[in-house]
């Protein structure tokens, strides 16, 4: 009997000590709290899927997407390059698996991009001639924006089409077609994405200079009465230096055009840079150690700034909340980062709010509190 009781108090203790230390998986708890949750009712939380995370591969990060967010971005998956290799050859492989992973999960499923000078197929890069670029556009933006038309709740139809003081940047599509090549691009994305709503999509969109310019692209595509529904502000900055002010002056200025606001791309660089935003023709050279100076471990001090700042900026999303649909992270994890491989290559970067075990660092706690004491 005494035998059988204490069987029963050692299943007992078992069972409350795998519960409180989460799935049975081998990895480590899932926080108690979750963004999406704590977040609700305010704006949506949003994470980048690369291709791994699409095929769920990895157990214990695919339990923390649905755990923490609510929506998601295809973060190269139907990028120009992937999606449209060759005219009129289209790979939806991985943009149909990324759908699905938002219909399975309930998630509200960001398109990310149609129309945008990166990571473009070289065949479109040497087209010069006008009729042709159009009929390039007209051919993506339908065949991409149709296909997915039940499943695409917003479309970030232009991406980057701006330079840092504002003026165009002289992409392929700028450069053959002229300014007007965006109020075509909204246009037929509008025809071919009737439901979903339709963004622009920029990094360094704050600062005044650019914002003027994004100001004069939204006022261009209103004055020619096409449907624009709201701005992205990317949002890649960086601990230390975050621009509050002209944060919280552009979700004004956007908004005040009758515009919602997302911010997009989420990530708060910790490590040297001389230079701000997310231009990726930008690199730095990789052999100076001082240019990685974490892989054994971002010190305290780093960490708290970061959460500092992740803290300073999620009271200003609060603050502004009625014009803020989504914040979307730029990946799940640290070790997820583009930022690990980007300005200079094979750095250990630390950008997001949760660690590469998927645990939630110092930065996650500081975000929920600010819903407890804003
Ligand atoms: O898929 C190929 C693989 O086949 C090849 O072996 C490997 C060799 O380098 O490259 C792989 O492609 C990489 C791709 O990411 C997928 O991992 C590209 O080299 C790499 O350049 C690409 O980087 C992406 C970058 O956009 C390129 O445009 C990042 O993952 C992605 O996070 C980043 O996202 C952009 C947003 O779309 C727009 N705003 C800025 C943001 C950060 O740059």
């Amino acid at each position: 009997m005494q035998k059988e009781r204490k069987c029963w108090l050692g299943l007992v203790a078992i069972l409350v000590s795998v519960s409180l230390s989460g799935p049975l998986n081998g990895q480590q708890s899932l926080p108690n709290d979750s963004l999406k949750n704590v977040f609700r009712g305010d704006f949506l939380i949003g994470t980048a899927l690369n291709t791994r995370q699409i095929n769920a591969t990895d157990g214990s990060t695919d339990e923390l997407i649905k755990q923490q967010f609510n929506a998601i971005t295809a973060e190269n998956a139907m990028k120009a390059q992937v999606i449209h290799p060759r005219w009129g050859q289209f790979d939806f492989d991985a943009a149909d698996r990324f759908v699905a992973y938002g219909n399975r999960a309930g998630m509200y499923t960001v398109g990310h991009t149609l129309i945008w000078h990166s990571q473009l197929p070289a065949f479109v890069q040497a087209i010069t001639q006008a009729d042709s670029l159009r009929q390039f556009m007209e051919l993506h933006i339908r065949t991409v924006a149709q296909r997915y038309t039940s499943s695409i709740d917003s479309w970030d139809v232009v991406n980057e089409a701006l330079n840092e003081d504002g003026s165009w940047r002289e992409s392929v599509f700028y450069n053959v077609l002229g300014e007007d090549y965006i109020i075509e691009a909204f246009r037929m994305a509008a025809e071919a994405a009737p439901k979903a709503k339709l963004y622009y999509n920029d990094f360094n969109i704050e600062r005044p200079r650019k914002r003027a310019g994004a100001i004069r692209l939204i006022k261009k595509l209103q004055a020619a009465g096409v449907r624009i529904d709201g701005v992205g502000i990317q949002g890649h900055w960086h601990i230390g230096k975050i621009p509050l002010d002209d944060i919280e002056q552009s979700i004004l200025e956007y908004s005040a055009l009758g515009l919602e606001v997302a911010i997009t791309e989420l990530d708060l660089e910790v490590l040297p840079r001389n230079f701000q935003g997310a231009d990726i023709n930008r690199r730095m050279v990789a052999n100076d150690p001082a240019l990685n100076p974490y892989v054994n471990g971002l010190p305290d001090s780093v960490q708290q700034q970061l959460a500092a700042d992740y803290g300073r900026l999620f009271r200003l999303f609060l603050k502004h909340r009625e014009h803020i649909s989504r914040v979307t992270f730029w990946g799940v994890n640290d070790g997820h980062s583009w930022l690990n491989h980007w300005p200079v290559r094979g750095r250990t970067n630390y950008p997001l709010v949760f660690d590469r075990d998927n645990r939630p660092k110092e930065a996650f706690f500081k975000i929920i509190d600010t819903k407890k004491a804003p």
